[in-house]
């Protein structure tokens, strides 16, 4: 599979899509309070979702029943909406993609609820300067891998450790495109950035060790082999002529 180079109708398709996606997890902020359960979460993310003319690209994906992963404190993504009281102190991504005009746009962050430990938060906004980190290394002519590159460096020097198991994609026309983001990499490597590619840049950051185990009973819910915490940004990047466009920063929050 190559690297689509999307032309100017379908990067304004997949900016819309990327606004609504950032739109929901704007939407969500009200609701993700001491309380609530993921599945609730879910359900007024799908709402918002529909209401809006789209779609959610997860509902039906490869068997994956919900409309978001949410994904509470140590699992690190694909985290299943279930019956989970979200409390005083947790940090959790909500991830949705949505599908308009059959364009994809995604996007993740983590909230923080409550009282959240100084050991938490430093672990979500070094994650978010890992993302940031990343994007500043989209311009036309640079190699991929310097984005899993300065990534990696960022989150080691921070005693984190990067989750090479899920990756970032190319995203727009179908929901996974070429090229596979990784978030640890070397320097130089992979292809060159052209203008017109579209992926996302979603880097999962470890408190403790990398690797993931998979939930035996859903089959989808990742988390941490030991337990840890784990934080994830996720950007829809498009690479212009001088450099990017992060389609769903739409309301510089994170
Ligand atoms: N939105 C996720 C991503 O960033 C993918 C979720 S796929 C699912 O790539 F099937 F787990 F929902
Ligand atoms: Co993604
Ligand atoms: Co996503």
């Amino acid at each position: 599979m190559a690297i689509i180079i999307k032309t100017a109708e379908q990067i304004e398709g997949i900016r819309k899509s990327s606004r609504l996606a950032a739109e929901t997890l704007k939407y969500l902020e009200q609701f993700v309070k001491p309380g609530i359960t993921t599945l609730e979460l879910d359900t007024l993310a799908e709402e918002f979702v529909h209401k809006h003319g789209a779609k959610a690209a997860t509902k039906g994906y490869k068997g994956y029943k919900h409309s978001t992963c949410i994904s509470p404190n140590d699992v690190v993504c694909h985290g299943v909406p279930n019956d989970y009281v979200v409390k005083d102190g947790d940090i959790i991504n909500i991830d949705v993609t949505c599908i308009l005009d059959g364009y994809y746009g995604d996007t993740c962050r983590m909230y923080e609820v409550g009282n959240v430990s100084p050991y938490a938060h430093k672990l979500v906004e070094v994650t978010k300067e890992c993302l940031h980190l990343g994007m500043a290394q989209c311009k036309p002519g640079n190699h991929l891998g310097n984005i899993g590159y300065v990534i990696n460096e960022h989150a080691v020097k921070n005693g984190y450790s990067v989750v090479f198991e899920f990756c970032g994609h190319g995203v727009g026309i179908r929901f996974h495109e070429d090229p596979q983001v990784d978030h640890v990499a070397k320097k130089d490597s992979g292809p060159i950035l052209r203008p017109g590619m579209t992926f996302t840049i979603e880097p999962m950051i470890n408190a403790g060790k990398a690797r993931c185990k998979v939930d035996r009973k859903d089959g989808w819910t990742a988390r941490t082999i030991d337990g840890k915490l784990s934080a994830q940004f996720e950007h829809t990047i498009l690479i212009t002529e001088t450099g990017y466009e992060a389609l769903t920063d739409v309301f510089h929050d994170f």
